[in-house]
């Protein structure tokens, strides 16, 4: 895919693009908490996995039915389809650009949500595309998120929003997703908030934590 001379240097200057990745398992809020802070602070906002679905969805793409199986399956699909998704994503933003000083003079900030999922993704990604600011990481019970997961399927329409499905993607998450989560805490990236309350409420921590990051407060461990 790239050649070795591309991987010395990353592919967005880190000075000019913000990214902070939003993770959290399976129904804790991430797309919506990200929604939300769209709003607050002009982000656009990419979920890994909406563009792993269109990519599925594209007529013609090759990686079409490998990428229905592993979502089906709750498996995490290889990375480097992902990151050039994501890569793709990230430069027709910027070639659009939005409105707000965040995206004046090739600046951009992303609310990069679902990704990564897994210590692979997270290396490539900080070492050869962007390195990341901050990971803001939602939390609460199984239980709770079994829940909102089985009242989304309900008009989701998406192949893993039932029982089994999540059953495997829980599995996955704690594998290979909280390795993910104690890597950035060690390096003092992380910021746990507690997903349970009300939506509101979650936004205000998320909003606040977030806000913390363009005043250059960043390098902590944050629990909200
Ligand atoms: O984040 P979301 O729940 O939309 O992800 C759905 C599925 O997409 C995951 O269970 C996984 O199969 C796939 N995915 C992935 N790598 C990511 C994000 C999502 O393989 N970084
Ligand atoms: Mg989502």
């Amino acid at each position: 895919m790239s050649s070795s001379e591309e991987k010395k240097a990353q592919v967005f200057d880190k000075s000019k693009v913000t990214v902070i990745f939003v993770l959290g398992g399976p129904g804790a809020g991430k797309g919506t908490q990200c929604a939300n802070l769209v709003n607050d602070l002009g982000f656009c906002h990419l979920s890994a996995g909406d563009l792993l679905r269109a990519e599925q969805n594209r007529e013609g793409s090759e990686y079409g039915e490998m990428i229905r199986t592993y979502i089906k399956e709750g498996q995490i699909v290889p990375m480097e389809v992902t990151i050039k998704l994501l890569e793709n994503a990230m430069n027709a933003a910027l070639a659009e650009g939005l409105p707000g000083e965040g995206w004046a003079d090739g600046k951009g900030r992303f609310l990069i949500d679902g990704f990564p999922r897994k210590m692979d993704q997270a290396q490539k990604f900080d070492n050869e595309v962007c390195e990341c600011s901050l990971v803001l990481f939602f939390t609460t019970t199984e239980e709770e998120m079994l829940k909102r997961l089985l009242k989304r399927g309900e008009t989701s329409g998406r192949e893993d929003d039932n029982e089994e499905s999540i059953k495997k993607r829980f599995r996955v998450y704690k594998e290979q997703t909280m390795p993910v989560i104690e890597h950035y805490t060690k390096l003092h990236k992380a910021a746990t908030i507690d997903a349970t309350a009300t939506i509101e409420e979650v936004h205000q921590k998320a909003k606040a934590v977030v806000e913390e990051v363009f005043s250059g407060q960043v390098n902590r461990n944050i629990t909200a």
